[in-house]
């Protein structure tokens, strides 16, 4: 394999603070079939939600130096939260290119009818830098209203998608946004697009629930054009690792992935 086929066929990383990253890999595979992945779950240190910025940086530095000595072409930060903390600075850091997560408040505020948007997020997402650009920039014409999804990464965490605790947790969390009258609500934590189906039976047509895996594969999509590296014939390998238990990490990516994948476990230098 020369140089060029080497750095075609090298794989994309993804990280979250856990299990809920999976929610982009699985879209991923789905739009870009031929790439290979390298997906980190840190969650022997999750939820990142209330963590300091700072700590959430160093824990984010140490897995990017992870999936860059592994080889990868790019990195995707899977995770809303860290890239509310970290995705300016890691750019700085890294000579990589680095696709973040934010709420999808543009098609939200594009779509809705009300005037009236939600964003469902963690606390540190809600208090990050790149949420009020994005504000800023695309939902001016809207009133934005937050709710912290508090409880809800545990429970993706502890593999409870749809048991009567997490509906309960739900329900209440989308009920104050649709008493803001809210149409469209965007899934700012990449945990809740997991949940996608309890929420739909919740929101039962009153509001939509936008999970931005999509949009974030396109841009994915269009860097590694930019540079020419996208892999259009090869056949994958996809690794999945943990700095925790791997259990839940490994059934939750089979239950999206057309082959048997089995989890590693990671240490990091902490
Ligand atoms: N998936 C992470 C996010 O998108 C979860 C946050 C957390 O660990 O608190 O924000």
């Amino acid at each position: 394999m020369n140089l060029i086929e080497q750095k075609v066929n090298a794989p994309i990383g993804l990280f979250d603070s856990g299990i809920g990253g999976v929610s982009i890999w699985r879209e991923l595979v789905r739009l870009l079939p031929h790439e290979s992945t390298i997906y980190v779950a840190d969650s022997a240190n999750c939820p990142y939600g209330f963590r300091p910025t700072a700590e959430i940086r160093a824990l984010s530095a140490e897995i990017v130096t992870f999936l860059i000595a592994q080889g990868c072409k790019l990195i995707v930060v899977a995770c809303n939260t860290a890239s509310a903390a970290a995705l300016y600075w890691l750019r700085e850091q890294f000579k990589i290119p680095f696709v973040g997560l934010e709420p999808a408040l543009k098609p939200a505020a594009k779509a809705s009818k009300t005037g009236h948007i939600g964003i469902l997020a963690t606390q540190g997402t809600l208090q990050g830098e790149l949420l009020h650009n994005t504000i800023r920039t695309h939902a001016q014409t809207v009133q934005v209203h937050v709710r912290v999804g508090s409880g809800l990464v545990k429970q993706v965490e502890n593999g409870q998608l749809d048991t009567p605790m997490t509906k309960k947790l739900l329900s209440e969390h989308l009920e104050v946004l649709l008493a803001k009258k809210v149409d469209q609500i965007a899934l700012g934590c990449t945990h809740y697009p997991l949940l996608q189906p309890l929420i739909d039976q919740i929101l039962a047509g009153r509001a939509v629930a936008i999970d931005p895996a999509p949009a974030v594969i396109r841009q994915v999509q269009r860097l590694l054009n930019v540079d020419n590296i996208q892999a259009l014939s090869a056949t994958p390998l996809h690794q999945f690792y943990s700095t925790g238990t791997t259990e839940q990490l490994q059934r939750m990516v089979n239950r999206f992935s057309a082959r048997p994948i089995v989890a590693q476990p990671l240490q990091l230098k902490g």
